[in-house]
């Protein structure tokens, strides 16, 4: 018998080991039973996800409904059945995403047919749909990257660490939860974390950009360059993007927007926490601007 290459120990640890490897990379979800070697060529072609189908009446779905919700927070979306043929290809899917978010006339049916929508395949993997929390019609919408674990658990943007540190910074200018709309440019979590694909992002865009139109702010703030690339379209980094305002058009009307530092950053990064205070001070007085009589 050789010794602790053959115990029963070492095998334990060698397993432990390895899930602490894949949680350290970010793998934190079992998506199927059989492990697949996606770098085959065979292989990249047969798992390639095709969209799949847009939805159009409703039922609701656990896997989109939030564990809690207060008064102030987004509805819980009711899903609508699948119907009509799965998206062909990806351009077919950003299409299917356009015409079902111009679809929604309300945040309400947005929700319920993006709980539905089958086109993204975040979906399939993600826990909850995370729509929204705060208040529709706030005079400010945050919006920030994709889901995180927490958020993916809860069905609600912005609840992990990330979120708390937000809270702070609103309440440092007088904001609660319940003053403000806040959102995510892709609702579902993307696994292990991992950051959305474009394509993900171009299916998810119509959705994001109609919320926005239908939540009607004053004031759009990205959180982090993806948002702040996404629906401000910068191309240029967050450092040079931050504080600055732009013109958004909601489809409605033009309004302000500005790009500031992403909480997950500055939790890394606390000493960048003073160009992200400039931003909220500059946020501040752009909501006294739009709003006088409004307390602040
Ligand atoms: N990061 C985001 O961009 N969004 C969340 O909801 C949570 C973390």
């Amino acid at each position: 018998m050789s010794g602790d290459r053959t115990s029963p120990d070492a095998g334990l640890d060698a397993v432990r080991g390895l899930l602490a490897f894949y949680l350290d990379a970010g793998v934190d979800a079992l998506l199927v039973e059989t492990p697949q070697d996606r770098l085959r060529p065979d292989d990249l072609a047969a798992h390639s996800p095709a969209p799949q189908a847009v939805t159009t009446a409703v039922a609701a779905p656990p896997t989109s409904t939030p564990r809690h919700s207060a008064p102030a927070r987004a509805a819980a979306p009711a899903a609508r059945e699948p119907v009509g043929a799965a998206p062909a290809t990806p351009d077919d899917a950003v299409m299917a995403a356009r015409t079902a978010a111009r679809s929604a006339a309300t945040l309400e049916e947005l929700a319920a047919i993006l709980a539905g929508f089958e086109g993204c395949p975040l979906k399939a993997t993600a826990t909850r749909l995370c729509f929204a929390d705060g208040r529709p019609g706030a005079p400010v919408m945050f919006v920030g990257e994709a889901p995180g674990r927490d958020e993916d658990l809860e069905g609600l943007p912005f609840v992990g660490r990330s979120g708390k540190l937000l809270d702070r910074m609103m309440a440092a200018i007088g904001l609660a939860r319940s003053d403000t709309y806040i959102a995510n440019v892709v609702p579902w979590r993307p696994p292990g974390n991992r950051t959305p694909t474009p394509l993900e992002t171009q299916i998810c865009l119509p959705f994001i950009q109609r919320q926005i139109e239908l939540a009607d702010p004053d004031v759009l703030v990205c959180l982090g360059a993806p948002a702040a690339q996404t629906l401000i379209g910068t191309r240029e980094g967050i450092m040079k993007t931050r504080g600055r305002w732009f013109t958004y058009h909601t489809g409605r009307r033009e309004i302000r927007a500005i790009a500031t530092l992403h909480p997950a950053y500055l939790l890394r990064q606390p000493l960048a926490k003073r160009l992200a205070w400039r931003d909220f001070l500059a946020i501040k007085a752009a909501l006294a601007a739009a709003r006088p009589g409004a307390p602040t």
